[in-house]
């Protein structure tokens, strides 16, 4: 069964590359897509989000990042995905992927599961990773390398 893991990865973290680990163990294939919530601004553009999901992703075996560009159920049937996997922290995740979850299985019948953030991440967010980086502190315990480097660019671009 072919899964879809959908985020904005603004930037992507340990904790996404968590669920994407656990998800390509569950799955024969996983498609990460990286997309956008029109109700979010970003640090990274599109492009440099594709490129860090891919780099921090690397070459693990049936699993590929892919853009997002339309609507998540259409990119699904496009690639053959009859499910969508999302990680779960806390209440506050669970109210709002309830209701994708609940508007994407209106529209196609796509399936959502949730899997569980592991303990070690349960409360990493991309949000918090910007917040710390904005103010100048040390985000490399929560991102790949890379990541927290081009994160230091944005920051400070004529370092
Ligand atoms: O990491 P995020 O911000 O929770 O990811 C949200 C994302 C990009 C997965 C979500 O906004 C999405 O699926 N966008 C595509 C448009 C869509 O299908 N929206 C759902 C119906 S409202």
């Amino acid at each position: 069964m072919r899964a879809v893991c959908p985020g904005s990865f603004d930037p992507i973290t340990h904790g996404h590359l968590d669920v994407i680990r656990r998800a390509g163990a569950l799955f024969d294939e996983v498609v990460v897509a990286v997309g956008r919530n029109s109700a979010k601004n970003y640090l990274f553009d599109t492009d440099e989000r594709v490129e860090l999901v891919r780099a921090a992703v690397g070459e693990q075996p049936r699993v590929r990042v892919e853009l997002l560009s339309g609507l998540l159920v259409d990119f699904c049937r496009e690639q053959g995905a009859d499910v969508v996997v999302k990680g779960l922290r806390f209440a506050s995740d669970f109210d709002f992927e309830l209701q994708m979850a609940h508007i994407n299985h209106s529209l196609t019948g796509l399936e959502t599961v949730l899997l569980p953030a592991s303990a070690q991440w349960g409360t990493l967010s991309s949000t918090m990773v910007r917040e710390v980086a904005s103010l100048g502190g040390d985000v490399r315990a929560f991102v790949p390398p890379l990541v927290a480097e081009r994160i230091e660019q944005k920051r400070n671009p004529h370092a």
